[in-house]
């Protein structure tokens, strides 16, 4: 198969294994992480292939998906599409590298290690900022029955993953304990570069909020 084959497989397996799926890990995620993956490896000079095919895959090993304790099993599963469907072996094993990477969350991710996975995390990033990443906070928040807003629930600080994934909170809070800490983690500078304005726009969404929530706008 040409790269281009490849490509078009994998989308289609992906978009297969999302049909089902009800914890937020919609095609459409996927789809934005993928062209901005193209994006920035483009301004990056980077492996294309690489960038887009792990973009297409990265979610398919995520505890959210697949369960906690079946990354290992989920990864070995891409590991075989991509081996019957003719990638080299050298690029099974980036790509693998750079699922299981973002897969395998503990608490704190690891570095990634190669260009290419840089790229893929910074697309993943980007998707939760801006105008997108404010509507998936309070797509999220709302499908979890959370309030859009309290003010007398104050942000939570050094959260545990369990108290991040289950504890209370709501789409404002998610804000202070995740997304406006994502700017300062990108990895390349046209990420960097995307990340600041998303964040900047982020930030004006929250003042006219919080003016509009004290009806002074
Ligand atoms: P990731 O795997 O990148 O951490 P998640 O699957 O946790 O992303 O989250 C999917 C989307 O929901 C993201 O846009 C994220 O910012 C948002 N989200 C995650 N946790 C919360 C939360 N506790 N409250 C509101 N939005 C959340
Ligand atoms: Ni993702």
């Amino acid at each position: 198969m040409d790269k281009k084959a490849i490509l078009e497989a994998a989308e289609n397996f992906v978009k297969e294994k999302l049909a089902a799926d009800s914890s937020g890990h919609d095609w459409w995620h996927i789809y934005r992480v993928t062209k901005s993956a193209e994006k920035i490896a483009q301004m990056e000079s980077a492996n294309e292939f690489i960038c887009t095919l792990a973009a297409l895959l990265h979610d398919l090993a995520d505890e959210k998906l697949i369960g906690i304790g079946n990354e290992a099993a989920g990864l070995t599963k891409i590991g075989e599409w991509l081996r019957q469907h003719g990638v080299a072996e050298d690029d099974i094993t980036h790509v693998i590298e750079i699922i299981g990477t973002m897969s395998f969350k503990g608490g704190n991710q690891s570095a990634m290690k190669t260009l290419e996975g840089k790229i893929v995390q910074d697309a993943d990033r980007l998707d939760a900022l801006g105008a997108v990443g404010i509507a998936r906070t309070f797509a999220y928040s709302g499908a979890k029955g959370q309030l859009s807003h309290d003010p007398t629930l104050v942000p939570r600080e050094n959260m545990t993953a369990e108290e991040y994934r289950n504890g209370k909170s709501t789409a404002i809070n998610h804000f202070y304990e995740k997304l406006l800490k994502l700017k300062d983690l990108m990895n390349t500078d046209y990420a960097k570069e995307l990340a600041a304005k998303r964040h900047q726009f982020m930030v004006r969404f929250l003042e006219q909020f919080y003016e509009e929530w004290e009806g002074k706008r």
